[in-house]
């Protein structure tokens, strides 16, 4: 169900970028925008969705918010490979954006997709004025620097830190770099509906936190192929995570645990919730 699931999700939010990326302009910066975004699971998009289906929203107001999630996320992976920050070369399997056209354009690009992701949460389509006006509000702070981007520059700090990492740090920069965009995505749902996030809140913060300990772990025991991005290379850059400081198998145990929390949050949702656990349980069991 699951998996089904995020296959149909992912094809949905690809038509929606086809849609939006068709209309622009056709110049090099549009089609790095489109080429970054395609690919990947498109978990955040899917978390809108499901979590919107959760509280009777519809896919019609939903896919827009969860294409711009996709936005926000691509910007980031295309920023995270440049050469001044992680230095890759592929992504999903096929050259990153600044490998493919040059750094400029993977620059550019990168902004148009953040600018992008807000315009899509701001759409008319998506419903009444409050509603969009929360969810680009909250989009723009899971976003910033208090949030991914405060995230992405703990971990370059702490690629030259005097002292390692303690557990609370690690947490906080994991909290930033990757949980601030899923708990954004997990909330998104009852955000649409004028609901409280707080059960939603709960489940993707552990959620996102299992994510984040799961990728730290594929670096190390992963399999490129699988993976389409360059493995083993958190220990060569001396990144600080999760595996680095707990271990593999504390690590593991760690996800696990998060994973189990993620679920209870859901409860009292009942059976409507089931794909949802299932996403969590799918984060830790990855292969890419
Ligand atoms: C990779 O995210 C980068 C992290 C935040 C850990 P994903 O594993 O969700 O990447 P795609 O979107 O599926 O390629
Ligand atoms: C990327 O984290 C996080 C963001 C882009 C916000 P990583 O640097 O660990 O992701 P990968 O391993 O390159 O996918
Ligand atoms: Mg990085
Ligand atoms: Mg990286
Ligand atoms: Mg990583």
């Amino acid at each position: 169900m699951f998996s089904a699931r995020l296959v149909q999700d992912a094809a949905l939010i690809q038509a929606q970028f086809d849609l939006v990326l068709g209309a622009l302009d056709d110049v090099d910066v549009t089609r790095a925008m489109a080429y970054a975004t395609q690919g990947g699971k498109r978990l955040r998009g899917f978390l809108v969705l499901e979590s919107a289906r959760l509280h009777g929203m519809d896919d019609t107001c939903a896919i827009w918010p969860a294409t711009g999630i996709e936005a926000l996320h691509a910007y980031s992976l295309v920023h995270d490979d440049l050469p001044c920050m992680d230095d890759d070369d592929l992504r999903r399997g096929r050259p990153t954006v600044h490998k493919q056209w040059n750094d400029g354009i993977a620059v550019l690009a990168g902004d148009a997709l953040q600018a992008l992701a807000f315009e899509l949460c701001a759409r008319p389509e998506v419903g009444p004025a409050e509603i969009r006006a929360d969810l680009t509000l909250t989009l723009a702070q899971a976003a910033g620097a208090q949030g991914m981007v405060l995230g992405q520059a703990l971990d370059i700090a702490a690629e030259t830190a005097q002292q390692p990492l303690s557990l609370e740090d690690i947490t906080r920069l994991q909290a930033g770099k990757t949980g601030a965009l899923i708990e954004w995505s997990g909330c998104a749902g009852a955000r649409l509906a004028g609901e409280s996030p707080e059960h939603m809140r709960l489940y993707s913060r552990a959620l996102g936190l299992a994510f984040q300990i799961a990728d730290d772990i594929l670096d190390v025991e992963g399999d490129a192929q699988k993976a389409g991005k360059r493995l083993q290379k958190d220990a060569d850059a001396g990144k600080a995570t999760f595996v680095s400081l707990l271990g593999l198998d504390a690590a593991k145990a760690r996800a696990a645990e998060l994973v189990d929390e993620a679920c209870a949050a859901l409860d009292s949702y009942g059976a409507r919730a089931e794909t949802l656990k299932d996403a969590a349980r799918f984060v830790i069991a990855r292969e890419s």
